[in-house]
């Protein structure tokens, strides 16, 4: 049955057990709301209606109905700032991507159902065609071109004449952890842990025609290799292929002594601390692993360079590389267009040519002898003097024999970014990306490979990262072996190549020793690696951050109270955030102008500097320099400068456009802003943030609008390059939208990142615990925020809130006016507490001890280079009764030490107890009543403390027992009091 909701303007599609409900938003583009089990009746849905009615996400003017989170809509709807793939993919003859359907009529026939979209632009016209039929929904997409032929460069069908629906499964969108499991006789069948979902195609024609015998290539013959859609690059299973098995016979023994890149018999041997990776001339991968183990009667030579894996030209079919030579080198060369690590031990250049095409190559390794880090990128050379161009280009490709290994990526969204995701490789390829601009908090740049009995202390973890920002594709495509590559996402890629074109650079590690090692590698790498040299080791500044104390909503007056408070409490930095500039009074104006907002701030920056500097703290800065209001001088005089297309309508994300930065003259301009902001007042910190995703991607400066994405990038870069030259002492803070843009490009420029617009201590758990797969505590940033957290409304005991944080750069994000006398004490006591440990937190080995994805608990432990000194933190999510003996576990301390562990002194405000108290007083008194409400202000209950001494073998081996939780006892300094979210750390210093 079908019908149509004329109120809410909602189509409801429901089978003997299923409900299907779309709706028509008011712009006119079609949403998908929900696709599950039956709904009996419309009120069932009424809940979920909700969802759609209140926007999610804050404008923080309280005014704006805004939201950082998309809707889900199957044909690529600009707007939000996001980008969403469609399913149906048009190139323009320009390079430009964007389309918009949009509704124009439906139709309801019994149990058929038509609904027309239009692009006003092309005219292009889109019918949905659906049919009930029993348990199915039967759908299939009509395309119709009214318009002029000569737009369309290409067209490429989503799905076999069907289409995907834009589902998501459990929040997973459907490219993400699903596999396809079954592609016989016409039935795909979409996996995840918790749902099958089945489809299957009604006319034989369509889908069993094509699926029938290898599905795999007939996917790729039907939508190319580039083809992005959800169905083409699922997991289809593939058999036949055999590995070659390779022999060695030159080289018996393995060669030993000092980790360094070794050439013998046309074979590189790079080798650092830890880690073999070995390859010949003609890029057949011998070994990767431990090099303790490295043999290379290695049965499996895996080829790495199939070119069209990892590069591909327009016009180009027949590329062929071969290998000329090679150069060792102990200093690598800094990639000059894009960020690059620094710092290796040595570095491996091979050559290549392409003689018929005149194409070179530079493949580019750097061995990193104590991280156990290996980089590779790869630089393109036009001999010719005609333009290439250039429509894919990866970084690397790595193939392994073995393909029974589970894929780990970061994924999330906008407030919980970086959450961890596994899922087990099978046949076909299964791939994480960016279509956004910006490295994105739906996907890190990241993935590891693991195996099922992998776990944070044993086991293979193989780790994967680029050191770019913008749009990133990772990828492990399993056939007779496994491919994992990596680079700059190819979907609307294109660049024109003159002469030279680099790819970033990928960074790879292994561990045979968990994830935890693993994680280590990439800590000590972009420490040491990525950060800049002079914030390398440096310690940061404890900071308070001005926006979710006032917003928009400030004046000098305001900013110096509680700054005045802030120097009082220890705080070193005060930063003052977005709505000082132009007449930004909420987020629809004034980005791009970088004037001085006299009405909140009458003294200019400079002023207000000045008075903060006296009282003791330095000063930084928010800006936003990437984005442009409509609402603004910058847009009036130069409309040119904003990404859009000229003749569609532009799409807001958080009612601003972005700048587009493939034009150097918008590069000028911004520098020449900033340089002034930035040298009119002492300024020692800013922060850079970014809030929207692109998807207007059109620059009236580019002829080919593939390049957009890329190419802004690399004026991005430019950019960064050029003012951290201009002000190298100062500390920049990365943002977008909190992590929408956490990436070691990222990290090469500004040495710690804004780690998520989420503050509420108990989701930062997973966030940071996520973070930390690949980022280290000191490039991690995080705020302790008001009681009631601004975007969860939890509450989280003020200790925990400052645990939790002080596993990263500290900073504070509340307005100390609103703070009780009782918090500021304890504040106070955790910032002397914080500076005194600084660098052990900031820069200590971490090792991840219990998980909140799989426990109840998170923990982790620092520890200096001899482990001498550690803290451990303890995070329980809910108190639960009837505990067995809890067990503190901890690893990495030194055996041949002894230990005390004691507990940070912790206060507790006696009301947790609640009427309680009553027991323990001689007198009686009235829950929240005056007595009581006095009592609890001036009366510190100091929490238990540990004081346990034992060997470092002890402690690795069996960990330490602490004090009993309450649990209906009596309350004294035996008993740990906990109540949900609270936590502990621990101080672990040898005797
Ligand atoms: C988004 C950031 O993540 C926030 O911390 C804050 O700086 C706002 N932007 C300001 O507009």
């Amino acid at each position: 049955m079908i019908y149509f909701n004329e109120e809410k303007r909602d189509i409801h599609i429901r089978t003997s057990n299923s409900s299907y409900i779309m709706r028509i938003l008011e712009e006119g583009h079609v949403a998908s709301l929900y696709f599950g089990e039956k709904l009996k009746n419309k009120s069932h849905f009424s809940s979920l209606y909700k969802r759609y009615e209140v926007a999610r996400g804050v404008s923080y003017t309280w005014k704006s109905n805004y939201s950082m989170i998309g809707e889900l809509y199957e044909f690529s709807y600009c707007d939000k700032g996001d980008y969403r793939e469609s399913s149906i993919d048009l190139i323009y003859s320009d390079g430009s991507i964007t389309c918009d359907f949009r509704y124009l009529s439906h139709r309801i026939n019994d149990n058929n159902l038509v609904i027309v979209l239009r692009d006003p632009l092309t005219e292009l016209i889109v019918k949905l065609h659906y049919t009930v039929d029993g348990e199915k929904i039967i759908r299939y997409t009509e395309l119709e071109n009214r318009g002029e032929e000569v737009y369309i460069n290409h067209l490429v069908w989503a799905t076999f004449d069907t289409s995907i629906l834009p589902l998501r499964l459990n929040n997973v969108p459907l490219n993400q952890g699903i596999r396809i499991v079954d592609a016989d006789e016409g039935l795909i069948s979409l996996e995840n842990d918790d749902l099958i979902y089945r489809f299957q195609s009604e006319s034989e024609g369509d889908v069993t025609g094509k699926f029938e015998k290898s599905p795999l290539n007939l996917i790729r013959a039907n939508f190319g290799e580039d083809c992005n859609f959800v169905l083409a690059e699922g997991a289809l299973h593939s058999t036949g292929k055999v590995a070659l098995s390779y022999v060695n016979k030159n080289r018996k023994t393995s060669i030993s002594g000092k980790p360094s890149i070794e050439v013998l018999d046309d074979i590189f041997y790079l080798r650092t601390n830890r880690l073999s990776y070995c390859f010949d001339t003609r890029l057949n991968h011998l070994y990767f692993g431990d090099t303790a183990d490295e043999k290379l009667d290695f049965s499996g030579k895996m080829k790495e360079f199939t070119t069209d894996r990892i590069l591909q030209f327009e016009g180009i079919e027949n590329l062929n590389f071969e290998y000329q030579n090679y150069k060792l080198s102990d200093v690598k060369e800094e990639l000059k267009t894009l960020p690059s690590s620094h710092g290796s031990d040595q570095c491996l250049y091979l050559f290549f040519s392409d003689k018929t095409n005149h194409i070179d190559l530079v493949l580019t390794y750097g061995l990193f002898y104590e991280s156990d880090c290996f980089t590779r990128s790869m630089k393109i050379i036009n001999r010719t003097r005609e333009e290439r161009i250039l429509t894919r280009a990866l970084s690397f490709t790595v193939p392994f024999a073995d393909t029974d290994f589970n894929m780990m990526s970061l994924d999330g969204d906008w407030i919980s970014e970086r959450h961890i995701n596994k899922r087990k490789l099978s046949g076909g390829r299964t791939y994480i990306d960016s279509k956004k601009g910006s490295s994105s908090n739906s996907h890190n740049p990241f993935i590891a490979l693991t195996k099922d009995d992998t776990t944070e202390f044993k086991g293979t973890g193989i780790g994967f990262s680029l050191i770019y920002s913008g749009n990133h594709i990772m990828e492990a495509d399993v056939d007779s072996h496994l491919t994992v590559s990596g680079g700059i996402n190819p979907h609307f890629f294109a660049y024109h190549i003159q002469d030279e074109f680099e790819t970033p650079e990928a960074v790879f590690t292994y561990s045979s020793e968990g994830l935890n090692r693993m994680s280590q590698n990439f800590h000590c790498f972009v420490n040491n690696n990525i950060v800049p040299g002079q914030f390398r080791e440096k310690e940061r500044p404890v900071l308070i951050n001005s926006w979710e104390a006032t917003y928009f909503d400030f004046n000098e007056r305001k900013l110096l109270n509680m700054a005045s408070k802030a120097g009082k409490m220890g705080i070193e930095l005060f930063v003052l955030d977005d709505g000082w500039f132009g007449k930004r009074d909420d987020d629809t104006s004034s980005l791009g102008d970088f004037s001085i907002y006299r009405k909140k701030l009458k003294h200019g920056l400079n002023g207000l500097c000045r008075k903060i500097n006296k009282m003791g703290l330095d000063f930084g800065l928010w800006v936003e320099p990437e984005m442009i209001s409509i609402d603004s001088r910058l847009y009036e005089e130069h409309p040119e400068y904003l990404l859009k297309h000229p003749q569609r309508e532009m799409s807001f994300g958080r009612n601003q456009g972005i700048l587009d930065f493939s034009n150097p003259e918008v590069v000028d301009y911004v520098y020449g802003e900033l340089e002034k902001v930035f040298s009119s007042c002492n300024l020692k910190y800013v922060k850079w943030d970014m809030n929207r995703n692109f998807s207007d991607t059109y620059s009236g400066y580019l002829k080919d609008q593939r390049e957009c994405t890329h190419k802004y990038m690399l004026g991005v870069y430019e950019l960064f390059k050029r003012i951290m030259k201009r002000f190298p002492h100062i500390l920049f803070e990365g943002c977008a939208a909190g992590g929408d843009r956490f990436d070691m490009g990222i990290l090469c420029y500004f040495p710690q990142i804004w780690t998520s617009d989420c503050t509420d201590a108990t989701e930062r758990t997973y966030i940071q615990y996520g973070t930390s797969m690949v980022y280290p505590q000191s490039v991690i940033c995080a705020q302790v925020s008001s009681d009631v957290n601004h975007q969860l409304l939890r509450q989280n005991p003020i200790e925990s809130r400052f645990n939790v944080a002080s596993f990263a750069s500290l900073g504070f994000s509340l307005n100390l006016k609103d703070v009780s006398a009782f918090n500021m004490s304890i504040i106070r006591n955790q910032i002397t507490f914080y500076k005194e440990h600084r660098k052990l937190l900031q820069f200590g080995k971490l090792t991840r001890m219990e998980s909140p994805y799989d426990s109840n608990h998170y923990a982790m432990i620092v520890s200096n280079s001899d482990s001498s000194k550690n803290i451990y933190i303890n995070f329980q999510e809910l108190v639960k009764s009837s505990r067995s003996l809890e067990i503190f576990k901890l690893k990495g301390l030194n055996e041949k030490y002894d230990y005390t562990v004691e507990t940070r002194q912790q206060i507790e405000n006696v009301k947790v107890v609640g009427e309680l108290l009553n027991h323990v007083l001689p007198f009686r008194i009235r829950q929240n009543g005056v007595i009581h409400n006095i009592i609890s202000r001036f009366y510190k209950y100091k929490t238990e403390c540990e004081n346990i001494i034992a060997s470092g073998a002890e402690l690795n081996c069996f960990g330490f027992l602490p004090k009993h939780q309450f649990a209906g006892s009596d309350i004294n300094e035996n008993v740990r009091l906990t109540t949900d979210f609270s936590s502990r750390l621990y101080l672990i210093n040898k005797v």
